[in-house]
């Protein structure tokens, strides 16, 4: 159920996320939507009236009265609505929503409103972790409304920490879910999720392996996420420092290619969704001395025999799994990526290209393209928490289709 025709009322307040609702209006606007935007009257500080109501081609309201003694009504653009959108919502609009403090069009459009209430909180981080603003959130949620956490990250202070809006597109995910009857904000409630993480050792002799410098932090990001949006999350990690203590997240440690596939089929016939963002070694030593090797020659010779590809398997194997695959190139990146999702048999495919600076391994940064088999998607650099986002985000689009 996609939100084609649906009429979204959104909310903007005073706060320099204002700006991100430009992004939001044009998904909606794109996908069908009919979008009505009214702010308070601080708002228009940090973005005019003109390109709100270019994007979403209706007159923007902030004050009850318009210029010819008309009446901006907040109980017809209340009922008009099939959802309002609160965003950004500062620490003060949050404070007037859950008390009542009815002094602008938007609290009194709220407080005259019937339909769900999605909030997106953004404010500088101590300002969100304040005792007051969380007790308001709560109660927002107590009201029955959807409150979509603001995310962590630089914040317009310079400071770091938790206080940024959520990106236009979870917002807009959140809603789209909303109509398609999955919980927003728990979208992958009663999914299962596997996730395989980190790199593999391969055994030559009891002290010395075959390895990689992958951190796993890729994974993890991702089964927090997948935790956060209500999954049951199995999480399959190669040696890893990375660690969780996320109930949610059953961790299973691995050290082989082969202790992974077979802790994978394990669990694979209850997986929803399979993520596979291990760096996985491709080849192991045929043989695993006993005792320590002794250098004795000038050459050493390991005999290397192929590893499983765990993926690959899991898409021979696939019924009804979502399968997720990633694919880090050096050289035609986007052939060799649309290659492996058609041999893998995978629903999607992560680009991340060893070209670009801050992506791949070791990183806390990653830059992705998406690729499906009819579509491409490209992202900017960014944390790995955040990439998880976007890559969930993907996956929840390609579920509800
Ligand atoms: O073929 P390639 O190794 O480039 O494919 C990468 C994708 O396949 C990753 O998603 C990785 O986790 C998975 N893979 C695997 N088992 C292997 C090799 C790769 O699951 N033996």
């Amino acid at each position: 159920m996609s939100v084609s025709g649906k009429k979204i009322l959104i909310a903007v307040s005073g706060g320099i996320a204002a700006y991100k609702i430009h992004f939001l209006i044009r998904d909606f606007v794109k996908k069908g939507a009919e979008v009505q935007v009214i702010m308070t009257p601080d708002t228009e500080q940090f973005v005019t009236k003109l390109s709100l109501s270019t994007l979403s081609k209706k007159p923007v309201y902030s004050e009850f009265y318009g210029d010819n003694g008309t009446w901006n009504s907040h109980v017809e653009l209340a009922l008009w609505a099939d959802v309002m959108i609160v965003a950004p919502c500062t620490a003060n609009t949050l404070a007037k929503m859950t008390h009542g403090m009815c002094d602008n069009l938007v609290i009194a459009t709220y407080m005259s409103a019937k339909c769900p209430v999605f909030i997106a909180p953004a404010m500088d981080l101590d300002m969100y972790a304040h005792p007051s603003t969380k007790q308001n959130l709560e109660m927002a949620e107590d009201y029955g409304h959807f409150i979509i956490p603001a995310e962590s990250g630089e914040l317009a202070s310079g400071l770091i920490g938790q206080g940024r809006m959520a990106e236009p597109e979870t917002v807009f995910r959140a809603v789209e879910n909303f109509f398609g009857n999955i919980n927003p904000v728990k979208s992958l409630e009663g999914k299962t999720v596997l996730i395989t993480a980190g790199p593999t050792y391969e055994a030559i002799d009891p002290v010395r392996f075959i390895g990689n410098h992958s951190s796993g932090k890729m994974g993890f990001s991702l089964a927090e996420e997948a935790s956060k949006r209500g999954a049951k999350v199995i999480l399959i990690s190669g040696p890893s420092t990375q660690t969780t203590d996320d109930k949610n997240i059953e961790l299973h440690k691995v050290i082989s290619a082969k202790e992974m596939l077979n802790k994978v089929f394990e669990f694979y016939d209850r997986v929803d969704i399979g993520i596979a963002s291990a760096a996985v070694a491709d080849y192991a030593p045929k043989e695993v001395a006993r005792e320590k090797i002794k250098k004795n020659d000038d050459n050493l010779t390991i005999e290397l025999v192929k590893n499983p590809d765990i993926l690959k398997t899991m898409g021979e194997k696939k019924t009804h799994q979502f399968l997720v695959g990633f694919a880090l190139e050096t050289q035609n990146e986007e052939e060799n990526a649309k290659g492996k999702l058609e041999k893998k048999n995978l629903d999607m495919i992560v680009l991340n290209s060893l070209r670009d600076e801050g992506a791949g391994f070791k990183n806390d940064t990653n830059k992705i393209k998406i690729f499906t088999k009819t579509g491409k998607k490209e992202f900017d650099l960014k944390s790995k928490d955040k990439v998880a986002v976007d890559i969930l985000n993907f996956v929840e689009s390609q579920l509800l289709k």
